[in-house]
């Protein structure tokens, strides 16, 4: 196909610069001709190639695009502006995002570092969470795909293989074996299965396996016998390539690489939690592994992939749901055991009926709090006596298979600390106690657990003192 002359006028838009010359498309600068339609922002179109010799695959994925990058919104995906028909000239405008592609950083010269690793994978978990909870998965992460913004933040670019919950899935429809790029794919896409938000964590995983090594974990394989080895096949630990990276870093990287999905992060939201607190990840033997398993292990593997029939997946928002991010607000001043208690037995239940659900117990100090000593070192000390008493609080609790982490954050403003922290970690449900001494006042005054369950990004659970236990108490006094 050929390129397009700058100053070339399509449907209202003038053509500049060509922005990529691919195998599936040309991306070109454009702007609107009249200046009255000029939206605010840099716009780019994107035109599939569609000349003979170019496969029908170009077609469908335009198709798909066109069907939902428009029904996608927020920070992560460019805005969609405007569509040329299919028949008459195909075409999609959308926002020119500027940044770089996650591929400028493989292109480095050295490998970036654990935290620059953990800052870009959380951008890209963040990035896919806001997709997923948009039920839409992404299905072709990967590192021409992603840009990165000057803010460190992600958009996510070409939904031509993606698929979204309220819409068919043209690409099931049409093809029935794997779609998507070889080295990123996960497993069960291999086997044709479209619609598993996990299948994205997977991608990221094998970007960080890239970052982190400037290796690809399973290669590139160009046949179906070599994309199916990822069935069964653990990768190389990223440690055994470089020894200098952290355990936590390839604890998070294999997990996200794990054959069966089940086995991965449930959310992009838990990937982004891990990445964003390195020193609360539980490290297992995953993390301190030095070779892949043993042959015999592969073979196990090999023999249970063969048989292994995989389930439909539910749709992502729902999954989502199903293993939320869970954070607790303890209180520390003025708090009675009652509440402590009443708050423990709250989150016991929340988490009793979310098997897949880790817990972030957090408080806040106010700097009057933690100005009690000028020095700095008695500031650490305080912080760690508040962390220990966050995890003896929570030690009673059922824990089994949920991750828990504990934070101790200092902020003026205790509403506003907690808000920020469930909006940044997107939290799927606040646990906090409702305050209710002071019940008359709270008509008047915008109290911590008012003003948080306003303005809080998720479902919020005020919890009141139990009566048993004021019962008890009251037995005890002698009433
Ligand atoms: N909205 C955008 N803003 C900024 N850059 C973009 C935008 N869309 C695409 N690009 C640039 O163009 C490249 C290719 O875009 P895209 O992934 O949508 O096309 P493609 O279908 O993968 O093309 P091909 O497969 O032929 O490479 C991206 O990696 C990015 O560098
Ligand atoms: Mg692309």
């Amino acid at each position: 196909m050929k390129l397009l002359e700058p100053g070339t006028e399509v449907d209202g838009f003038v053509v500049r610069e060509c922005i990529h010359a691919g195998g599936m498309a040309h991306i070109y600068a454009v702007e609107y001709a009249s200046r009255a339609r000029d939206p605010g922002f840099p716009l780019a179109m994107k035109i599939p190639r569609m000349t003979a010799g170019d496969g029908a695959e170009n077609i469908v994925s335009f198709e798909v695009e066109l069907q939902i990058l428009p029904a996608l919104s927020g920070p992560h995906v460019p805005r969609f502006v405007a569509a040329g028909d299919l028949l008459h000239l195909p075409y999609i405008v959308m926002e020119y995002v500027h940044g770089q592609t996650l591929q400028h950083w493989l292109d480095l010269p050295e490998r970036p570092d654990a935290a620059r690793i953990a800052q870009l994978g959380a951008a890209m978990a963040l990035a896919a969470h806001s997709l997923h909870q948009q039920n839409c998965c992404h299905l072709d992460l990967k590192p021409g795909n992603v840009l990165i913004k000057p803010d460190g933040g992600a958009v996510l670019l070409d939904f031509g293989l993606s698929c979204h919950a309220h819409y068919p899935d043209l690409l099931a429809e049409e093809m029935r074996k794997a779609v998507g790029s070889p080295a990123w794919i996960a497993p069960e896409q291999v086997v044709g299965v479209r619609g598993d938000l996990r299948s994205d964590i997977f991608a990221i995983g094998v970007m960080l396996y890239e970052l982190a090594t400037g290796e690809l974990p399973f290669g590139a394989p160009t046949t179906q016998g070599g994309l199916r080895q990822r069935l069964w096949m653990t990768p190389p630990p990223p440690r055994a390539h470089r020894p200098d990276l952290p355990e936590w870093l390839q604890e998070i990287i294999l997990r996200c690489l794990e054959a069966e999905a089940a086995n991965r992060y449930p959310s992009a939201a838990h990937l982004a939690f891990d990445l964003a607190n390195p020193g609360q990840v539980a490290i297992t033997e995953r993390g301190q592994r030095t070779q892949g398993p043993s042959l015999g292990k592969h073979l196990k593997r090999w023999v249970k992939a063969a048989g292994m029939h995989y389930q439909p997946s539910p749709l992502p928002k729902n999954q989502i749901e199903q293993a939320p991010i869970v954070m607790v607000a303890v209180p520390h001043e003025d708090v009675q055991d009652a509440t402590l208690y009443s708050l423990r037995e709250a989150v016991a239940r929340s988490l009793g009926i979310r098997p897949g659900a880790r817990l972030a117990c957090v408080t806040v100090l106010s700097p009057s709090a933690s100005s009690t000593s000028d020095s700095e070192r008695s500031e650490t000390t305080l912080h760690r006596m508040h962390l220990a008493r966050l995890k003896q609080w929570a030690q009673p609790l059922p824990l089994a298979g949920h991750s828990v982490s504990y934070h101790v954050l200092e902020a003026g403003d205790v509403g506003q600390a907690l808000v920020r922290y469930a909006e940044g970690n997107r939290v799927g449900l606040m646990i906090l106690g409702a305050a209710t001494h002071g019940l008359q006042l709270q008509r008047f005054i915008d109290t911590v657990p008012i003003r948080v369950a306003r303005d809080a990004p998720c479902t919020v659970i005020l919890v009141k003192q139990q009566l048993p236990f004021n019962q008890l108490q009251g037995h005890a006094s002698g009433e």
